[in-house]
């Protein structure tokens, strides 16, 4: 049976979708390889968020392209994915060695079209159309991964987005908004709790915005509360978290799902992008700075050790030193647990790339590094803050970095390496703090566990 590579590039969503596609390919008798220079078959989900994600995925194609050339052997190579849906033919007109193109509602196709080709029944392949009901097609999953039993699962709950941030690709490249319904969520999530997962994230490019069309507020509930709340009914999921949202749907019933659903982990990635007003609205977000930090209010009140991460970009079109220091300080103000920054990028087709005052990049480059000093400064001293305590782990399984420490994850979303064994994986476990390294915490659990 043919062996297949898959590589991702990108976020969690594009993750679930690689799994997904790795997962239909096993049950039709593929195997999976650790490496693309053994594999009849090498895929690239790729990201178009930003040039540099579709660069990587380019020169990666090149090299395993050159490679399977020099060696004289016989590969299928595709890309999958963002870059797929939005270059589509010019990615074969580019590298003609490329066999498959498969767009974003079109993963599940993927086993399909590969038999094809490897039998020799189809040449190249170029789908990147839209496809009724695609956001519901991402259902299986991968649970016995390469060594044991996940403990944890992505579940994707929607496709799509229709926010229209000027900065951003994602519209094109993933479609208007899609959501599953509530029933065929929930019956993925009770199969996965069933089978010993006992963490699920809910994914979509904005999960707050789930349902909006399809499902009534009920007792002034979104759409997407009442899926947290039905997910929240499954016995034997232990934690549940969510990405992304958008900040203009942490509506009070968000707010509040966090006081009375005890399974919702105390952890929130926010995108903020900008702390100023000014360029939030160039950006197209819909919400102020104000009601941004009035949001963090009110989920510190709800949950005191929430953790809280976001998004930011520098060097958007027109970002002047003032407004960058309203970036500043809103960190500052905020002390986020961990910042993600992104030099803005101009991305084809989005109304920022053609705005005027395009920054060069030694702005972007200075800016993005004086926020870089401010997030981890802030954010070291948050962790700091964090020796000493107790908080509950789920065991993830053996440290990538140093296999004899096992890993797990607090509630808040940090990530804790203590000492211990592969017994440990699965279990929810309490451990004190004792140091914090970079965005690392070290725990004990001798004391509290025996
Ligand atoms: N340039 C730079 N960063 C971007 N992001 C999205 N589009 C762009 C762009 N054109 C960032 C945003 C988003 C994250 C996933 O990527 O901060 O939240």
């Amino acid at each position: 049976m043919p062996s297949v590579y898959i590589k991702t590039y990108g976020c969690q969503m594009n993750e679930r979708d690689s799994e997904a596609v790795a997962a239909q390919l096993v049950a039709k008798g593929y195997t999976l390889a650790q490496s693309p220079d053994a594999a009849d078959v090498v895929l690239l989900n790729t990201c178009s968020v930003r040039d540099l994600a579709e660069q990587k995925a380019l020169n990666k194609m090149k090299n395993v392209i050159g490679t399977a050339r020099s060696e004289r052997r016989d590969q299928v190579v595709g890309f999958l994915g963002c870059m797929a849906q939005s270059r589509g033919q010019e990615l074969i007109d580019r590298l003609p060695d490329v066999d498959l193109v498969l767009g974003t509602q079109k993963f599940h196709r993927a086993a399909e079209y590969l038999d094809a080709i490897l039998a020799g029944r189809r040449q190249k392949v170029v789908d990147v159309d839209v496809e009724q009901g695609s956001e519901a097609a991402i259902r299986e999953h991968l649970l016995h991964g390469a060594a044991k039993k996940s403990v944890t699962a992505f579940v994707s709950i929607m496709q799509g987005c229709n926010q229209h941030c000027t900065f951003c690709i994602v519209p094109s490249t993933r479609g208007e908004e899609r959501s599953r319904s509530i029933p065929g969520i929930v019956a993925e999530c009770r199969e996965l709790a069933g089978q010993g997962v006992s963490e699920i994230t809910l994914l979509g490019q904005i999960v707050t915005s789930f349902g909006k069309r399809d499902l009534p507020v009920k007792d002034g509930k979104s759409a997407f509360v009442q899926l947290l709340e039905a997910v929240h009914e499954i016995d034997g999921l232990e934690r549940i978290r969510f990405t992304s949202p958008h900040p203009k749907g942490y509506g009070d019933d968000l707010v509040q799902a966090y006081e009375h659903l005890p399974k919702l982990c105390e952890s929130a990635h926010i995108p903020v992008q900008s702390g100023s007003d000014r360029l939030l609205k160039l950006m197209h977000r819909g919400y102020t700075r104000e009601r941004f930090l009035g949001i963090i209010s009110k989920l510190r009140r709800a949950r005191p050790s929430i953790g809280l991460s976001t998004d930011i970009i520098v060097g958007f079109p027109g970002e002047t030193e003032e407004d960058f220091e309203q970036t500043l300080s809103l960190v500052r103000e905020v002390e986020f647990d961990q910042a993600y920054i992104f030099k803005y990028s101009p991305r084809r087709d989005t109304p920022a790339a053609s705005m005027q005052d395009q920054l060069p990049t030694e702005v972007k480059e200075d800016r993005n590094a004086r926020l870089l000093e401010a997030v981890n400064t802030l954010a070291a001293s948050r962790y700091e803050a964090l020796v000493g305590s107790q908080m509950q782990i789920l065991v993830e399984g053996p440290s990538r970095k140093n296999p004899a420490r096992m890993t797990g994850r607090s509630r808040c979303n940090k990530i804790v390496l203590f000492d211990g064994s592969d017994r440990h994986r699965g279990r929810l476990m309490d451990v004190r703090i004792t140091r914090a390294g970079s965005f690392t915490l070290y725990g004990d659990p001798a004391i509290v566990n025996l």
